[in-house]
């Protein structure tokens, strides 16, 4: 239950969490969502019904997920005033923290279904972060180019409303890519859970001392913005852009890697939990090949990034420190061969890990052993001393 870590020969008590909700074998290459294959699930399951499966804890029956789909449509309206809530960003803003801030004052505009501890009130707050959470990403996109919000359409699937409201227009019918579609919900699929990675901790650590799930997930988005997490899939395509401008030349840029340049990094390679391949990152190389295809585009980045992959895989400072390919090494290319501006990459990032986040959050909730968290630390500083007067220091 509890991992006893040595700290300068003393004892850190540091409490791993329980969970039942995603298994990781970082040295295998493992990853289950509720006992079920990642592979199995991007190939043969769908977004909504993963999204079921997180957080109620069983794939659904064919009424309950007409059941689950329909509770989602009735909430993919925005409150008007809350649409109006975006006409404070600076057009230039970063869609992220336009996110969380949305997010969190869903708080305030849905006051009914704050209450934690009513099981009413956390359904309705769930199915309203699932219907809600397209839409605001879409208005934020919309923002930013200054371009006209599109009510949801709810004759369409989650996937398909949120790509008609990003990339449509009010004036003329959106043509429906498929391929898209169902590219972007396998996507979504891969990254809907990964057990308790920094953001997913922080919806639980925030959630702990009964905030509710509006707040709670924004915090989790907060988390999820840094470069090192969910931003690393912009940061990839950022460091490809500049391998580009630079020539194209991987082996230079990766002597500057194992130089350790400062600010160098090979983005989208390493993991704290994977030592081997990242199962996803396997299955969104093959998809980026599929997709870039099918839509017609040839994206010499494609190739930069397979060539700094095949390097890393034959180096030794790469083999020695088990650097793979993790989740966010290919994604970048696939979200900009389907139109999405850089920095809407780990928007999407958000948008496939909410179901993960809420899962997490009603575990963590629902379970009455737990307590606020409180990690506990290791104190390093001056032993006791007294005041220094301002004329003697
Ligand atoms: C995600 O936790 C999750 O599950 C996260 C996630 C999820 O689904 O929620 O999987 C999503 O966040 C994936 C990670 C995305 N981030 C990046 O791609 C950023 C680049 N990666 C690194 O910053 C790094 O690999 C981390 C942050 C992901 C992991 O950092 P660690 O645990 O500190 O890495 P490590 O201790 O295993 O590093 C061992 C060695 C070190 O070198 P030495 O000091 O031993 O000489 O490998 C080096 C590191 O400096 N190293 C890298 C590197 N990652 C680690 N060197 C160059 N490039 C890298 N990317």
């Amino acid at each position: 239950e509890t991992g006893l870590t040595t700290f300068d020969g003393g004892f850190v008590n540091t409490s791993a969490c329980k969970s039942a909700i995603t298994y990781i074998d970082g040295e295998a290459g493992i990853l289950r969502y509720r006992g079920i294959p990642i592979e199995q699930l991007a190939e043969r399951s769908n977004f909504i019904e993963v999204s079921y499966l997180l957080i109620y804890g069983e794939l659904p029956t064919a009424s309950e997920l007409d059941a689950f789909t329909d509770r989602i449509r009735r909430h993919t309206l925005l409150h008007e005033d809350l649409k109006r809530f975006f006409d404070g960003f600076p057009r230039n803003a970063h869609p992220m923290p336009v996110l969380s801030s949305a997010v969190n004052a869903l708080s305030a505009y849905y006051q009914d279904s704050l209450d934690p501890k009513d099981p009413e009130q956390v359904e309705l707050s769930t199915v309203r972060l699932l219907a809600k959470l397209p839409t605001i990403a879409a208005y934020a996109y919309k923002k930013s180019v200054g371009q006209p919000f599109l009510y949801p359409d709810n004759s369409l699937s989650l996937v398909e409303n949120f790509l008609r409201m990003t990339f449509g227009f009010p004036a003329e019918p959106y043509d429906m890519n498929p391929e898209i579609v169902k590219a972007l919900d396998m996507l979504f699929v891969l990254h809907a859970d990964h057990e308790q990675n920094c953001s997913t901790s922080t919806v639980r650590l925030v959630g702990s001392s009964q905030a509710n799930l509006f707040t709670s997930i924004s915090g989790g988005i907060n988390a999820l913005w840094g470069p090192l997490h969910g931003g690393a899939n912009q940061a990839v395509l950022e460091m490809l852009d500049k391998i580009k401008e630079g020539g194209g030349d991987t082996t230079d840029f990766m002597n500057r890697v194992k130089n350790k340049e400062p600010g160098v990094k090979l983005m989208g390679f390493g993991h704290r939990v994977y030592k081997n391949y990242d199962p996803r990152a396997a299955i969104v190389k093959k998809t980026a090949d599929t997709v870039l295809e099918s839509l017609g585009v040839n994206d010499d980045l494609l190739d930069i990034a397979k060539g700094l992959e095949e390097v890393a895989l034959n180096d030794d400072y790469f083999i020695s420190r088990k650097l793979y390919p993790n989740v966010d090494f290919y994604t970048g290319l696939i979200y900009r061969a389907m139109g999405f501006p850089t920095r809407m990459f780990t928007v999407l990032f958000a948008l496939g890990r909410l179901p993960g986040w809420i899962a997490h959050w009603q575990e963590m909730n629902a379970d009455p052993s737990t307590k606020i968290g409180r990690p506990r630390q290791v104190y390093t500083g001056y032993t006791e001393r007294d005041f220094a007067p301002l004329d003697q220091r």
